[in-house]
């Protein structure tokens, strides 16, 4: 075993220490996901322990123990089941929405931005996620500290790119991976939950990693929880607690040191080749015996630490309760005043009689081979559930976890003001569009090909009845099937593009999802106008539309409302499905109808689908692009008979009655109806985890 190596000192004084550590106490923590044919698949049962302020735990366990699940419910980031127990900080029910702002998680897998440099990424996340009050030069002065720490200062500048598959065409694997740790450790977190974050570094990496984490803990006053696999003995010796898991049950939770000494009590002592991570893990493998005798060893220890308080106030009769202890039964009845009871906790409501049996077996000691099983649901449903509820919470420590004397903190929400976060987004957005100009080119040269392919088909339209009439409805019905088409999967695509980091972002607690919208919005709109400019400019002198600068104005507005509502609606079907396949198949669903009732290609609407024609935005768009061509437009019949004013011309399905105005009214109202519907639906989508 190596000596225990000094933590480095950081060499600014900008990770300052927190003023209030957190101990962070869990009771009776149960998780279901539901599962089609029976009641649901238990991840995690009856999982009680601490993760000690100042100290850095590492959680650990077999694959599929649930150590994942157990940090993403500590770092109140769990969806998608049903959770039962009780998380306290400090001493206080836990807030979600407090305490997300005032801790940092780092997940498994890495979710960047392509488009911003290494620096950009940790500074974006130091922006949103400390103080308004701090300076830039404070944020970034902790930016740099980070990037040292973490050994990234030779690709600060390097952009991040991409890492599709394993083809990384920017970074590397572990520096991506040393961005993603950085991300969370930018932050003034109070705690720090870090899912396997050495996994993809080096030795060397990993164990430096591991040395600032524990630094971050001691030093610095932040609870750091982590989750590992098979760490090296180096790495083990800056562990202060450990969580063992195993089939989602708690095997041990104490000191890191105490480990070997509790296991070899219990039965199952280290051997000397093998080093306590190694032990542990052959332990957790031994799912018939090692595994359920240790899980009801550790309810026992819940238990007796339970017995042996109660014992002792019950002796200074504060209870009033007689109690026997050492295997006997004990009847313990009294009226409590639970408050913040949990669900497993329900029968044991507020303010109403707590009646504990504590059963001969369920307290006699457990010895291999008997059921501990029913130990340890027992502990679960008689003793944290309810009963230990009313007594003081370190009643749940095993003896040897350091109890935290930190007073109840008044925890207040830090986070920036909206118009802040807009800010820092729209700087993030167009960041994004500029770094990326192939994005903006391919999507510019797309519109420019449309309108040469229009204006190359309809050159120069006829000014006879004959050809020039229809040949005007048949391109400009091709003009606004590109408004709707090109705009919708483009941006349906960029959404989904957008939704991993920006599903990870809003967990994190970055920032709202109305600052994202509203800062998207913003950012994309000249571009959209950029693109509406190059593509009307272009087919509307090609075709020989009327030269005129109002009705090349007012073709020019209408199409950019047919634009924008089409970009709406590909964000709207982005967000009604996960899956990206899903969401363009329900897009193309919504084109079809969309187009097919502008009244070109049909000469009527039967009555029954008139609701159709009355909320398709293109119908109106079309309908005002063809009365905008057809009035004032002087034509000739085949006879050459002079027509001053074509608007008579107008298919009787196109013609709506509507001015031009109106028609560019109701696009409006409908841009902003439908804006308002993607925004709600986008919000309902995050609230409910559906992102
Ligand atoms: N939402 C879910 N739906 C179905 N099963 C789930 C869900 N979440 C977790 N599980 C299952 O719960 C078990 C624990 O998952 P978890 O990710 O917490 O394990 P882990 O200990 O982190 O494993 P690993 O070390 O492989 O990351 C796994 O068997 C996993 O398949
Ligand atoms: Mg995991």
């Amino acid at each position: 075993m190596s000596p225990p190596r000094t933590p480095r000192e950081p060499n600014t004084p900008s990770l300052a220490v927190n003023r209030y550590p957190c101990e962070i106490r869990f009771q009776n923590l149960a998780f279901h996901v539901p599962k089609s044919g029976d009641g649901g698949l238990a991840i995690l049962s009856d999982v009680t322990g601490v993760c000690a302020a100042k100290r850095m735990v590492a959680v650990m366990g077999p694959s599929g123990a649930g150590k994942s699940t157990l940090l993403k419910i500590l770092a109140c980031n769990v969806s998608g089941g049903e959770l039962q127990g009780q998380i306290m900080v400090n001493g206080t029910a836990v807030h979600p929405k407090v305490f997300k702002n005032q801790s940092a998680v780092v997940w498994q897998s890495d979710v960047l931005l392509a488009s911003a440099t290494v620096k950009e990424a940790l500074m974006t996340s130091a922006l949103l996620k400390l103080p308004q009050s701090m300076s830039r030069a404070r944020k970034e002065e902790r930016v740099e500290q980070i990037l040292t720490e973490l050994e990234l200062q030779g690709v600060k500048n390097h952009m991040i790119g991409e890492d599709v598959d394993g083809a990384v065409s920017g970074i590397s694997g572990g520096e991506r991976r040393r961005v993603s740790v950085g991300i969370g450790l930018v932050t003034d977190a109070r705690a720090i939950f870090l899912d396997e974050p050495t996994t993809g570094l080096d030795s060397d990496s990993a164990e430096q990693l591991i040395s600032l984490l524990s630094h971050l803990a001691t030093h610095k006053h932040r609870t750091i929880v982590l989750t590992i696999h098979q760490p090296s003995s180096d790495i083990c010796e800056r562990f202060d607690d450990l969580i063992l898991l195993s089939s989602g049950r708690m095997l041990y939770c104490g000191p890191w040191p105490e480990a070997d000494n509790y296991f070899a009590t219990a039965g199952f002592e280290r051997p000397g080749y093998r080093s306590t991570a190694e032990h542990i893990l052959t332990l957790c493998k031994d799912k018939e015996y090692a595994v359920p005798f240790l899980a009801g060893q550790y309810a026992k220890s819940l238990i007796d630490q339970q017995l042996t308080r109660l014992d002792s106030q019950a002796s200074m009769g504060a209870l009033g309760l007689g109690l026997k202890r050492g295997g006997s039964v004990g009847r313990l009845s009294r009226h409590n005043s639970i408050t913040g009871g949990t669900e497993a906790g329900k029968p044991l409501a507020r303010g109403g009689s707590l009646v504990i049996d504590l059963e001969a077996q369920a307290v006699a000691s457990p010895q291999p081979g008997s059921a501990p099983a029913t130990i340890s649901a027992l502990a679960a449903r008689h003793m944290v559930a309810g009963a230990l509820q009313s007594v003081p919470s370190n009643a749940l420590l095993p003896d040897d976890i350091p109890s935290t004397s930190q007073p109840h903190v008044a925890l207040e929400e830090v986070a920036t003001s909206q118009w802040y976060q807009v800010h820092v987004l729209s700087v993030r957005f167009l960041r994004s569009w500029y770094r990326c100009p192939t994005n903006l080119a391919i999507q510019a040269g797309q519109y420019i090909f449309f309108a040469l392919l229009i204006g190359a088909t309809y050159w120069r339209l006829s000014g006879t009845v004959t050809g020039g009439a229809f040949d005007r409805h048949a391109s400009l019905w091709f003009v606004a099937s590109c408004m709707v088409l090109q705009p919708g999967n483009n941006a349906c695509t960029i959404m989904y593009s957008q939704k991993p980091l920006l599903r990870r972002e809003i967990s994190n607690g970055l920032y709202h999802y109305s600052s994202f919208f509203i800062a998207k919005s913003l950012t994309s709109l000249p571009f959209q106008l950029m693109f509406a400019c190059i593509f009307t400019g272009s087919v509307y002198f090609l075709v020989g539309y009327q030269i005129s600068l109002v009705k090349f104005f007012l073709f020019f507005a209408l199409n950019f409302e047919l634009l924008l509502i089409s970009e709406t609606l590909g964000i709207l079907c982005a967000g009604l499905a996960r899956n990206e396949l899903v969401g363009m198949i329900i897009l193309a669903t919504f084109y079809v109808p969309l187009l097919m009732f502008t009244g070109f290609i049909q000469t009527h609407t039967p009555v029954y689908l008139a609701w159709i024609k009355k909320l398709s935005y293109v119908a109106y768009g079309y309908s005002g692009l063809v009365k905008n061509e057809f009035e004032g437009l002087s034509i000739s019949t085949a006879q050459g008979m002079h027509v001053p004013d074509a608007t008579a011309l107008i298919a009787p399905n196109i013609e709506n009655g509507l001015s031009i105005g109106t028609d560019a009214l109701i696009m409006l109202g409908i841009l902003v109806g439908m804006r308002f519907v993607a925004y709600i639906q986008m919000t309902l989508a995050i609230k409910f985890h559906k992102l």
